[in-house]
């Protein structure tokens, strides 16, 4: 018996033509019944923006909207984004690049260090925003639980998006009203 090649596998029954509309933009591809959402995301379609910290659902790097729901999107099959919308975190910048105002706000708060938890943030802090629950350090943090930053320590992140819901929240050292940035 032949021994099955990777590319026979892929070019036997187990494919699946899809079509997934990625931040407004419809794509077609062929997928394995295996592979992720997100591996078809970055892989397939080059949208780089949800990250693979775990594959496993528990560090929300992946996490973007699917169908106006938000979903860790290594727990996703492709199969099952066929004929569905998909939102990511290049959706939230205008066309020209102008950041909205809680990617502004993370800016302005340095919400972010290596940056790779900040897609899956966005999408969270969006979703958590738009729900209309009262905005608090409190309900941030509970909204972020599914989210894991290795780098910041969660307080410039929360304030960013406190700050954005229109709750008070400090800018960090340095970047206070009235503070004078020292340049070398
Ligand atoms: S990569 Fe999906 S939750 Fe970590
Ligand atoms: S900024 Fe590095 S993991 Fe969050």
């Amino acid at each position: 018996m032949t021994q099955q090649t990777v590319e026979d596998l892929l070019a036997g029954p187990d494919v699946h033509a899809i079509t997934v509309t990625v931040d407004g933009e419809q794509h077609t591809g062929t997928v394995s019944s295996r592979k992720l959402l997100v591996h078809f995301l970055r892989d397939d379609l080059d949208r780089r923006g949800p990250k693979i910290g775990c594959d496993t659902g528990n560090c929300g790097a992946c996490t973007v909207k699917w169908d106006g729901t938000l979903v860790k999107s290594c727990m996703v099959l492709a199969v099952q984004a066929d004929g569905t919308e998909v939102e990511t975190a290049a959706s939230l910048a205008e066309e020209d690049g102008t950041l909205n105002d809680l990617q502004r706000s993370f800016k302005e708060h340095h919400a972010l260090q290596c940056g790779y938890c900040t897609s899956g943030m966005l999408m969270t802090a969006t979703d958590f925003l738009a729900s209309g629950e009262e905005v608090s350090n409190a309900s941030v943090r509970r909204a972020l639980k599914g989210n894991i930053c290795r780098c910041t320590g969660y307080e410039n992140i929360v304030n960013a998006i406190c700050a954005a819901g229109g709750a008070d929240a400090p800018l960090p050292h340095g970047r206070e009203a009235g503070h004078e940035e020292v340049t070398a």
